[in-house]
């Protein structure tokens, strides 16, 4: 079985779609192993729980350093033999701990068309700038911030008086749908990444 690793801090609608996939068996014949957690209190830990998903939590702040934290996660990754590491709404950036390690097997889900709008509150960044396209985002991930290769977007047209909340509805019905589709195209092994080139062999 290949065994994915969802990483994620607050809501967990991207966790919920995806957790919903495996268990209707329709993620490429991918499980979801585990969330890792960086916040108690978050609602996916609740949600991880009704779907039968086992969830670690991990404090920062009871570790030195950021790379102590991460050694920690890698284990309990290394306990469940992950072969890809889904980030949902992670709001932390990684250090090379756990970049090097899942290098190619490490991938991003972002609410802008980037290279537009890295970093925090993507949808407000791009309804402030006035764009009138903008989109989902799926990465690899690197050391940057958003930076790594792309393996698929989706564009959406921003409509006149539109809000924070209409663009980000708009924007997570579009994650629902893109992001298991990825996901699963890694589970049948057809995501190949050559430098900065990603292709997908018959999707
Ligand atoms: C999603 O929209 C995701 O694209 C975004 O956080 C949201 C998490 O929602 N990620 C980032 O902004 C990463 N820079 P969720 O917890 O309901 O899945």
């Amino acid at each position: 079985v290949y065994r994915i690793a969802i990483f994620a801090s607050g809501e967990g609608s991207n966790f919920q779609a995806l957790a919903e996939r495996a268990n209707a068996g329709e993620l490429g014949g991918a499980e979801i192993a585990l969330l890792v957690c960086d916040k108690p209190s978050a609602p996916v830990v609740q949600r991880a729980e009704r779907l039968g998903v086992q969830a670690h939590l991990f404090k920062p702040k009871d570790y030195d350093s950021r790379e102590a934290y991460e050694r920690e996660i890698v284990h309990k990754l290394e306990e469940h033999r992950v072969d890809l590491v889904v980030l949902a709404g992670y709001m932390r950036l990684l250090t090379p701990v756990i970049v090097d390690k899942y290098r190619g097997r490490l991938i991003n889900i972002h609410p802008s068309l980037l290279p537009a709008f890295p970093g925090k509150d993507a949808i407000g960044q791009a309804l402030a700038y006035g764009v009138k396209v903008s989109g989902v985002t799926v990465h690899f991930v690197d050391e940057g911030m958003d930076t790594g290769p792309i393996i698929a977007q989706k564009a959406l047209p921003i409509v006149s008086g539109e809000t924070v909340d209409s663009l980000a509805q708009a924007i997570h019905a579009i994650e629902r749908e893109l992001y298991p589709q990825v996901v699963s195209w890694f589970a049948k092994g057809l995501v190949q990444l050559d430098g900065r080139q990603v292709t997908v062999s018959n999707p």
